[in-house]
Order: C-alpha cells, then structure tokens, then sequence
C-alpha cells in the first residue's frame, strides 16, 4: 500500500464538513478528502462495505462437504464454507475465546475448524463443538459461542455475503434481473481463471474509473474498437436497435434485451444494487476477444451470437460482462485507504475442457490487457488526486453519469445513522 501524509486534523466535525461541502458541488469529483482520511475509510467500512451485498464465491469452488474458501474485507475475515448437509455459509474467522483466527489457509477442506491458540472446535455450520477444560467455568454453554455469521446468499451458482444482521434479503433484488442472467446457466458454470490485480489506489477511484467509459477511446484501443459503450448513446443507438432486434432470435434467449437499473440512488434497498442492460458489439465482432471472435463454447441457453453483450450489476462492488461464450466478473474489494484488489473470474461452460474448448490466453486476453490498462491511468489518478494541489473538476454529464450517481449515494450513506 502506498503511503500517504497522513491528515493530523482528520476530525468528526471535519467529516460532517466534507460531506455536506461535497454535497454542494453535485456534478463534481469528490474532495481528495474522502479519498485519504482514514476516518473516511472506516465509516465507509461501517456504513457500506459491511453492510452490502458483496461476491464471495463460485459454488464450484466449494463442490463438497467441508471446501471452503476465504474472504478478506477491511480488517476481517469471512470463512465461506459447505457443511455437511451441503448448505453453504458465511462464518467470521475470529474464535470465540479470545479471538484467534481459527482458519488460517485461503482455502481447503476440513471436517472441524480448530482453533490454533486453545483449541476449541467449531463445527462446518459454525457451532462450537468442544471446547477444552471449560467446564471449570460454572454454567459455560457451548450454543453461546458458535462462530458468528455473515449473511449468505446463493443465487444462480454465485455466493453473495453481507456482514449486517439486518440487512435486506438480496434475492428480491436479483430476481428482478434474473431472466437475463439465468440464461448463461451460472450454477454449471467453471471458474476457467481468475486473477488479483492489485492496484495503488482508493477503492472508490477503481470504481469510478469501472463506471465510467469515458476513458475507453484513450486508454483501451482494443476494448473501443469493438464495444460500442465507449461511445454515447445517441451516437450508437442504431447499432444498439439492430442489435436489440436480432438479439433473442440469434441467441435463442428470451428476457436477454431487459434493461433495468436499480443501482446506487435507484436501489430498493441499501446494498443490493443491480442492473442489467444489453449492448452491441461493432459490427463483425462476437464476443470480446482478439479479433472479436468465439474463444469458448456458448454458454447455458445460448444458440448462437447476436453482436451483443450483457452488462450486470450485483452489489455496490461486483459488476458481469457476459458474452454468448463467456462470462467475466469483475469486483472490488478495498484494502486499506490507497489499496484496492481488482478481481476478474473468468467463466465458461460447465463441460469446457482447457485445451480442447478454450486457450485460457485467448479467453482472458482483452479483460487481462484491459485491467492492465485500467490499473496504469488508476494509479495515475490516484496519485494526482493524493497531491496537495488538486482540485476536483466535473464530471462529464454523458460519459460519466453513473459516477454522478455513486458519488451522491456514497454521500448519502455515508451520512446516513450508523
Ligand atoms: S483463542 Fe481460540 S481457543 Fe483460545
Ligand atoms: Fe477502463
């Protein structure tokens, strides 16, 4: 993590400050303020990160009784696991003793988790199954000290969780999208790669620059060469028709031309964003690769190519781009205030063998190259907003409107009773 001077009169009052300035300038970037204080980053942990809804895990990574894969978020983490009944679940990775981490590796299988310090036993469900010599103390009931919980939501093969007790269900939310992800059979999907990119910079600039495509025509020519997103939408709108009208003959999908946003400002509930559009590729593209050309078998339904690609939203952090053959997710997890981990987990279909139906750099080729591109005009950014003579300047109203929203819902929640 990059360091950064730290901000000695950081101050509550300061805070209310800030937002309440930022929330005059509508339309403009935000105070670096928000992007270097650490009082900043932990009512964000507070209010936003801890009680979203955030990507966690593929089902397959956990096939049997005992996988489990970790999760990492601000200071803590969250052991994802199956049990023996098959149920999945979110448990805290902190010992109800004196707080030891009781799972150490990022993933495996276990029958027990033993906790390295005393040794007390949890159960794959979390409860706790022994715990040594405790009978000395008068009245010590195991059912008081099973791990805790995060919430966990499966849906459609995708493991989602939320570290707040009461936050809103998450299935309501994606059900209002689910005709457009459902056809790309996600539950028998394969994990063909996945790659951590770290980047030097404030969670919120990742994601701004994710939102917006501003940049694309100068910082990704073979993304803009062939998605039409980059460009604005009355420039592309015929490609986008032709493409909407052809798309649930050729793909053989119906429900694939929703559109629907509910992210941000338009959520229902707070932390269970989503949305769904479709948009055309260039003419002669199929799907995102070198050249524009299949590198997998189609997904799910899929009966063919219709030049289109599918652009999702799940939770505050976790976005899909789906094509007919192949399905990259992308998401964001903040590490610390001038540290981010940019993850994209490519998938194919279930029965894709390497080698036989994909090459894995044909497959990852455009997203690794785009990231790539991503991570060097983000670390600049952050690096000019993070020196003392910045001062933010406006949004572009037809390229970065969704920047616009996230930053007024950021303000918003980070206001909002903790
Ligand atoms: S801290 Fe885990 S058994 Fe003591
Ligand atoms: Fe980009």
């Amino acid at each position: 993590m990059k360091q950064i001077a730290t901000m000695l009169d950081d101050s509550p009052a300061l805070l209310e400050e800030k937002i309440a300035a930022q929330q005059q300038q509508a339309g403009y970037a935000m105070d670096p303020y928000f992007y270097r204080s650490q009082r900043v980053y932990e009512r964000e942990l507070e209010r936003i990160l801890y009680r979203g809804w955030l990507y966690a895990a593929h089902v397959s990574q956990l096939p049997e009784p005992g996988d489990y894969i970790q999760f990492e978020l601000g200071e803590d983490a969250i052991i994802i696991c199956r049990d023996e009944a098959g149920e999945i679940h979110a448990l805290m990775n902190i010992c109800r003793h004196r707080g030891a981490r009781v799972c150490q590796e990022q993933h495996g299988n276990r029958k027990t988790f033993v906790c390295p310090y005393h040794g007390w036993v949890y159960e794959l469900d979390g409860s706790l199954k022994a715990a040594r010599a405790m009978e000395a103390l008068e009245g010590f009931d195991r059912a008081d000290y099973g791990l805790k919980h995060a919430r966990c939501c499966v849906y459609q093969g995708l493991v989602f969780i939320n570290c707040a007790a009461d936050a809103a269900d998450f299935e309501p939310a994606l059900d209002t999208i689910a005709e457009a992800l459902r056809p790309y059979d996600l539950p028998n999907a394969k994990v063909a790669h996945s790659q951590v990119y770290q980047v030097d910079a404030n969670w919120k600039l990742a994601l701004e620059n994710y939102l917006e495509c501003y940049h694309c025509a100068t910082a990704h020519r073979a993304y803009a060469k062939m998605h039409s997103i980059q460009d604005v939408e009355d420039r592309i709108s015929d490609l986008t028709e032709a493409m909407l009208a052809r798309a649930v003959a050729q793909t053989g999908v119906n429900g694939i031309t929703l559109n629907h946003y509910q992210a941000y400002s338009a959520s229902t509930e707070f932390g269970a964003d989503v949305y769904h559009s479709r948009y055309a590729l260039y003419d002669g593209f199929l799907t995102g690769s070198d050249g524009g050309q299949p590198v997998a078998p189609l997904m799910g339904q899929f009966t063919g190519y219709d030049g289109g690609a599918g652009d999702f939203q799940l939770g505050p952090l976790c976005f899909m781009l789906n094509y007919p053959d192949h399905c990259v997710l992308y998401r964001f997890t903040p590490r610390g205030i001038t540290a981010t981990d940019m993850e994209i987990v490519w998938f194919v279909r279930g029965d894709a063998e390497e080698g036989r139906d994909y090459d894995r750099d044909a497959l990852t080729w455009l997203w690794h190259h785009t990231t790539l591109e991503d991570e060097f005009i983000i670390t600049r950014n952050s690096a000019g907003v993070n020196s003392h003579f910045f001062e933010p300047g406006p949004y572009n109203p037809a390229y970065e409107h969704l920047c616009v929203d996230f930053v007024n819902w950021y303000l918003q929640a980070l206001s909002s009773p903790g």
